[in-house]
């Protein structure tokens, strides 16, 4: 569907009956195009050291208060090993950005243990920006797809949410490079965070459609007491929903995640995400006794949880949500198998 501006900001306003029309139409679109099936993307926070000082994420570089953690190679294979049982087709080794030769051969080595045993894994890197001859060695080593939210698509915004030794410019190269090396790309914002218009959210949906994103992620944003935004409103639910609709119409075949920010809002966010359009999941595997050290926003759900426990827990949801969990399958983004077919 090609949707004017205006009629996104319409849609994204939405409330009451005309919002129930939105979720009830994206769904179906959803439906038509990817299926009913949810995918499982087995989510492990393997190390929280961060490089980068965004002034809105818990474990940004200048929080004191953050006990830093990084897995072990032997604790990340674990809960690789766990993913693999549980059927979760797809994994995201995820953490705070580092561009040390140390830190990414590490990674490195991460990727080639997971292809070697689980060929079939598909590995998904969140490891933040990363030069490009990083992400092709990451890439030539068996990682398939990459998440790098943009957070925001207005420049000017960007940098009231980010220090000025952050480039707006820069995440967005990032992003196109993933794509040229043939990675399965991933982006996303935070919803309703400080500073943000609806103009701006609606701007949002034209740059993931403009630079052909294949997977989409994102949630409300929630400010955590360590930062300058403590004091700020949490994103709202329904503008959370209604930006996951008016993308799905807008992006029939991509995959779209039902995000844990979602949950963190509402104790039903995330069937709620599915039901509005999403198709993706992420249960956490991060073993319990790290989870408090990514607490990248205030009330983080699933903290006290195993994984084993948000494995029963999330396929509960989806089927809750009147949806099939697909065990088993990696679930990769009908978009971008088009994509690659040209
Ligand atoms: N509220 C919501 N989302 C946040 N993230 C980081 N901090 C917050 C927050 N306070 C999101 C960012 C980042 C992702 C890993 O988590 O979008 O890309």
């Amino acid at each position: 569907m090609k949707l004017t501006k205006s009629e996104i900001i319409k849609l994204l306003l939405s409330k009451d009956d005309e919002q129930a029309k939105l979720h009830a139409s994206a769904a179906l679109v959803r439906n038509e195009n990817v299926g009913q099936k949810v995918y499982f993307r087995g989510l492990i926070e393997f190390s929280n050291f961060c490089e980068n000082d965004c002034h809105y994420c818990g474990i940004r570089r200048s929080n004191a208060n953050v006990e830093r953690y990084s897995l072990e190679m032997d604790e990340i294979l674990e809960c690789i090993d766990f993913s693999a049982r549980a059927g979760y087709g797809s994994v995201v080794l995820q953490s705070g950005q580092l561009q040390s030769k140390s830190f990414v051969d590490f990674v490195d080595k991460i990727v080639q243990k997971t292809k070697e045993k689980y060929p079939e894994m598909g590995i998904t890197l969140s490891i933040g920006e990363q030069n490009r001859k990083t992400y092709k060695k990451l890439f030539d080593s068996g990682a398939t797809r990459y998440l790098l939210r943009i957070e925001t698509s207005n420049r000017d915004h960007y940098f009231k949410l980010h220090p000025e030794e952050m480039s707006f410019e820069k995440r967005k190269n990032c992003l196109l490079e993933l794509k040229d090396i043939g990675y399965q790309v991933g982006t996303g914002v935070m919803i309703e965070s400080p500073y943000q218009t609806v103009e701006n959210l609606a701007d949002d949906l034209v740059f993931f459609k403009e630079n052909d994103l294949d997977m989409i992620g994102m949630g409300p944003f929630i400010p955590h007491s360590d930062t300058i935004f403590s004091g700020h409103a949490t994103g709202r639910l329904e503008t959370a929903l209604n930006m996951i609709s008016v993308l799905r119409l807008e992006m029939p075949d991509i995959n779209i995640a039902a995000s844990t920010a979602l949950q963190a809002i509402s104790p039903t966010g995330r069937e709620l995400g599915l039901m509005a359009g999403a198709n993706v999941i992420m249960p956490m595997v991060t073993p319990k006794k790290y989870r408090r050290g990514f607490l990248l926003y205030d009330g983080k759900p699933c903290q006290n949880e195993s994984s084993k426990d948000c494995m029963r827990c999330i396929i509960a949801r989806i089927k809750s949500a009147g949806l099939t969990p697909a065990l088993g399958e990696t679930g990769d983004s009908e978009y971008f198998k088009k994509r690659k077919r040209g």
